[in-house]
């Protein structure tokens, strides 16, 4: 759980959030990266053309977020995106027709539809495994297996995948490996570190912070895929417009406080719902009792901010939803307010309800995204919400 670099010549994580490289202005000294509004860009010399020419291939404001994300993940090259599921969209077409894919079971709602409506069509073929059982994911690999695609924490129930075991083993077999980093950011666990190819983030979460934007990011180990998720990124055209990656920018320089604001309230609020008897289950990879609590320790400097407990039905958990005055009752995650969500019918409704329950997202399962509300105010607000 060491946030020390080895290169002991290189910044920490709280300094490059801050000092990323880009934050002045180089031509006025502005304090903030300009916000390029342009979709293209003059051709002063037709022999030599400009370095950037069409905001869909390239433009400034955005590539210094772009940049920022690569430098916070420690990767090669980073890519902005319109959402984190354009950013899942593109990276899983570096797959071809006839290729197949390993996942995360309870991966988020929209990759699993992704997957099962839109990239079946292609014949691109995906198995889902619990990937905190080894011998599953080694058991789904078949003569076309190309990819292994990991979330962990997983959503919604915090399961922990070992992420340098499944890279090791992915890596001798010449798998890609890709990771949804959403749930804990480069903050608190860099998958590139882990041997992971690929990072990707719904940045519309943590990164963003405020619930104002929406946004994906992706960031590869390596130039060569950075090439690859380029000429996707440009083929396809699901890029992050100039205005959100601006916004996407200031979100990103509190991350390091917010993160640890809400990561302190989290664990309170954890500790409190495993007391309380209208609870039936808490999962939080901070709490003693979390089963892969030691391995999460091993890659993630911090839990997150993400509680979800188990109230027992789907009729207390619409009471519970009902009742609370605090927190946003919403889709999403990661921002300054808290926000509750009911997976069974928001994040994960595209789940057949069988897979679902397979899956342990039960009926009475919630989602607490722990915000930077007082932890006081928040619990005192969640005890009259779970009154009998
Ligand atoms: C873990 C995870 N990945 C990806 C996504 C999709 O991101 P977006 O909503 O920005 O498209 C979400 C959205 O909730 C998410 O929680």
């Amino acid at each position: 759980m060491s946030q020390t670099n080895p290169n002991h010549e290189e910044k920490q994580f709280a300094t490059k959030l801050i000092h990323f490289g880009q934050e002045i202005d180089e031509a006025t000294g502005a304090s903030s990266v300009p916000v390029y509004q342009a979709s293209t860009f003059h051709h002063f010399d037709l022999d030599q053309p400009p370095k950037h020419d069409y905001s869909r291939s390239g433009n400034p404001t955005r590539e210094a977020l772009e940049q920022y994300i690569a430098l916070l993940e420690g990767g090669a090259r980073g890519f902005a995106f319109a959402s984190g599921m354009a950013a899942i969209s593109t990276a899983f077409l570096l797959l071809s027709a006839g290729d197949h894919v390993i996942v995360t079971e309870d991966v988020y709602g929209g990759t699993y539809r992704l997957l099962t409506t839109v990239l079946n069509r292609l014949n691109i073929d995906s198995t889902f495994v619990d990937m905190t059982d080894f011998e599953q994911v080694k058991a789904a690999l078949r003569p076309n297996t190309k990819a292994v695609f990991l979330e962990t924490p997983s959503n919604p129930t915090l399961k922990i995948t070992d992420i340098a075991e499944i890279a090791a083993w992915a890596k001798e077999r010449g798998l890609l490996t890709m990771l949804d980093n959403t749930f804990m950011t480069p903050y608190h666990q860099r998958p590139i570190e882990h041997g992971i190819d690929i990072v990707i983030h719904s940045a519309t979460k943590f990164l963003g912070g405020h619930s104002d934007v929406l946004a994906g990011l992706v960031v590869t180990a390596d130039d060569s895929l950075g090439r690859r998720v380029k000429q996707l990124q440009n083929g396809l055209g699901a890029v992050l417009g100039t205005q959100e990656s601006w916004l996407l920018m200031r979100g990103m320089k509190t991350l390091k406080v917010r993160m640890e604001g809400s990561e302190r309230s989290a664990a309170k609020l954890a500790e409190w719902l495993s007391g309380h008897p209208g609870v039936v289950k808490v999962y939080y990879p901070g709490l003693a009792d979390h089963p892969r609590r030691e391995v999460h320790e091993k890659q993630s400097k911090g839990y997150g901010a993400v509680v979800s407990f188990d109230v027992g039905s789907g009729e207390r958990a619409r009471k519970l939803l009902g009742r609370v005055k605090l927190p946003l009752v919403a889709v999403s995650l990661g921002a300054v307010e808290s926000i509750l969500s009911y997976p069974a019918m928001m994040s994960h409704a595209a789940m057949p309800r069988d897979v679902r329950l397979a899956r342990g997202i039960t009926d009475g399962l919630v989602r607490y995204s722990v915000g930077l509300e007082d932890i006081d105010d928040l619990i005192r607000d969640l005890e009259q919400a779970l009154d009998d």
